[in-house]
């Protein structure tokens, strides 16, 4: 049963703050976006699975030029985005259907700790359908939580399972890896960074030709 949605109706005005704080114990998404910029230029972005649009935000503020558009299945998609609005757009959409209709479009792909959510025999699948929306020679980057047999990582588990409700499922590092190398090829990961405040934060930058 998810937590998550019941605990949010009763913060009301403080929802975004508690959930700023919340999503601040596991991950610093300002870190992770000035991270990917310095990796990567892009001028237009695509984040699969962006949520209500946190990470989204920080990616419009340090990408202050650049257009970006997010997308997810959860109906409220973008509903916690405070930023530019004439430079971002949200759409309610799985990730094949959105690619039928924008096939290389894009500079960047971001998947955000979106991976372990996704039922593992949907991963071929959905990395290679996000791969699709990508310009030749542009980037993945494939952001996840690397499962280690710590306390943070089942407190991470906890929260994900319990407040969001999904049946959230966590790989290795080398399973992440292996994944990533079925779908692209074994030597496709240019680079791996850990991200503070937790080194379970791992990002993946893919090159896609
Ligand atoms: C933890 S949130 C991450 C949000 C955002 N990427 C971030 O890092 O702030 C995981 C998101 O993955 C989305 N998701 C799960 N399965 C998906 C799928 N098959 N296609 C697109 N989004 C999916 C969920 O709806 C949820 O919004």
């Amino acid at each position: 049963m998810a937590i998550g949605p019941f605990v949010r109706q009763l913060l009301g005005p403080f929802e975004r703050s508690v959930s700023d704080i919340y999503r601040a114990v596991f991950v610093d998404l300002l870190v992770l976006a000035k991270q990917i910029k310095d990796q990567i230029p892009a001028e237009n972005i695509l984040e699969i699975g962006c949520g209500e649009g946190a990470l989204t935000e920080y990616l419009s503020r340090i990408y202050s030029k650049a257009h970006l558009t997010g997308i997810d299945i959860t109906p409220q998609v973008g509903r916690m985005f405070q930023g530019d609005l004439s430079r971002v757009l949200f759409k309610q959409q799985p990730v094949k259907d959105f690619v039928d209709q924008n096939q290389s479009c894009f500079d960047l792909v971001v998947i955000s700790d979106v991976l372990h959510h996704v039922p593992w025999e949907m991963h071929q699948d959905f990395l290679a359908d996000s791969a699709k929306a990508l310009k030749s020679g542009g980037y993945l980057a494939i952001k996840d939580w690397e499962s280690r047999s710590t306390p943070i990582h089942l407190l991470c588990y906890l929260a994900d399972r319990y407040i969001t409700g999904d049946r959230v499922k966590y790989k290795t590092l080398d399973q992440l890896r292996a994944l990533i190398k079925a779908a692209f090829g074994e030597d496709c990961i240019n680079k791996e960074i850990r991200i503070r405040p937790w080194s379970n934060n791992i990002v993946f930058f893919v090159q896609i030709q």
